[in-house]
């Protein structure tokens, strides 16, 4: 593709400038990365298939992987969505603006490649508000994926979006860090029962509490079979990889620190630099290892997790180990890491004496 020049705007600096230049660029066809809570975007015109066709080529993003369509009010949820039904309405209505994105019917004037041919659409009003001023003032809807290269760990830093898209995009807006960490939850709510198909800050939990019922899809925490129709086509990837190689494990705390303890020293004796990545509550197990916590909560693993798995690389490692604690980091993290890792994971039994 053409080398563009591609310029930062610090909206902590300049806002009203941050915003307008934005907007012009998206009106223009052009492509912004802008901040959202979640993640950065890589944002385009939504009714404006060459902006659209655009996002693709400067991501390497498979053409079957659909993007989110983002709103800044609900007036312009009539030119995205066809039919929204009850349930998709009671999320809208208690989450947004937030990390959200609600799958509806799609509206025509919303092009096929936006939804890679599929009859719905994901939508979203993001809680941060350059992201939100920048579409009020583009006056139009703005499709945005994750600002990364395809497969690579989401940004959540502007820098990060500059290291994969830098000559790609003319305009980066720096928001600074993001406060979720995470993508937006994708929840399917075409049907009366909601189904959440990419788990994120708002839980299951939050969505059950909110329509009464709530389904979490299969493939949210395992892999699908090679045949197997996915619910959402971004689901069958190798995703936010670091080049190291990463093994999830999981099982009995002390357990998984024993085995994790002895891959480590094997790495050490053979010169392979190696990492473990682990929650505040079991750095005791790792005294004699390289390790980088995530913090206490889930909220505290979201924010660290992309920029970590950034940072490993910076650092050269070659191996990284994953000790993952569901109930401590949340669903959310390890539905990434698992990904991450490929679906390297490994279980590890209680000892029986
Ligand atoms: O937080 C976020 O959602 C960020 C920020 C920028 O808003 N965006 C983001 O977009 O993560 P992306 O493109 O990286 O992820 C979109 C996910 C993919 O897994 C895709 O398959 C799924 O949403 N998706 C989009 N439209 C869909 C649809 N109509 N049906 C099923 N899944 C859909
Ligand atoms: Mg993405």
């Amino acid at each position: 593709m053409k080398m563009t020049a591609t310029k930062t705007v610090f909206a902590s600096k300049d806002y009203e400038g941050a915003i307008k230049e934005a907007a012009a660029e998206i009106l223009r066809g052009g492509l912004v990365v802008f901040p959202t809570e979640t993640v950065y975007g890589l944002g385009a015109n939504a009714f404006d298939v060459h902006a659209v066709e655009r996002i693709f080529e400067a991501k390497g993003r498979p053409q079957d992987n659909p993007l989110i369509v983002h709103i800044a009010d609900m007036e312009q949820l009539a030119d995205v969505a066809a039919e929204v039904t009850k349930t998709a309405r009671i999320l809208m209505e208690t989450f947004w603006p937030g990390p959200i994105s609600v799958i509806v019917k799609k509206s025509d004037k919303i092009p096929d490649t936006v939804s890679a041919g599929l009859a719905t659409v994901a939508v979203r009003m993001p809680q941060n508000e350059i992201a939100r001023a920048i579409i009020a003032r583009a006056g139009v809807p703005v499709a945005a994926p994750s600002a990364n290269t395809s497969g690579k760990p989401s940004p959540t830093l502007a820098m990060h979006a500059y290291e994969d898209l830098c000559g790609k995009v003319p305009l980066i807006i720096d928001g600074g860090p993001c406060s979720v960490g995470v993508e937006s939850t994708v929840v399917d709510a075409t049907g009366e029962v909601p189904i959440v198909l990419r788990p994120g800050d708002i839980t299951p939990e939050m969505i059950k509490r909110a329509v009464g019922s709530v389904k979490v899809h299969k493939a949210v925490l395992s892999e699908l079979a090679k045949d197997e129709v996915c619910a959402s086509p971004g689901m069958k990837y190798k995703h936010y990889a670091p080049r190291a190689n990463v093994i999830v494990f999981t099982g009995d705390k002390k357990e998984v620190a024993k085995s994790i303890n002895i891959r480590y020293h094997i790495d050490s004796a053979d010169s392979r630099a190696a990492v473990v990545l682990c929650m505040d509550d079991c750095t005791e197990y790792y005294h004699g290892c390289k390790t980088v916590t995530l913090g206490a909560d889930a909220k505290s693993a979201e924010a660290a997790l992309f920029r970590v798995l950034r940072e490993v690389d910076d650092d050269g490692y070659d191996n990284v180990y994953f000790h993952a604690q569901e109930d401590v980091m949340g669903l959310a993290v390890m539905n990434r890491i698992i990904r991450a890792a490929g679906h390297m994971i490994v279980t590890v039994k209680e000892e029986k004496v």
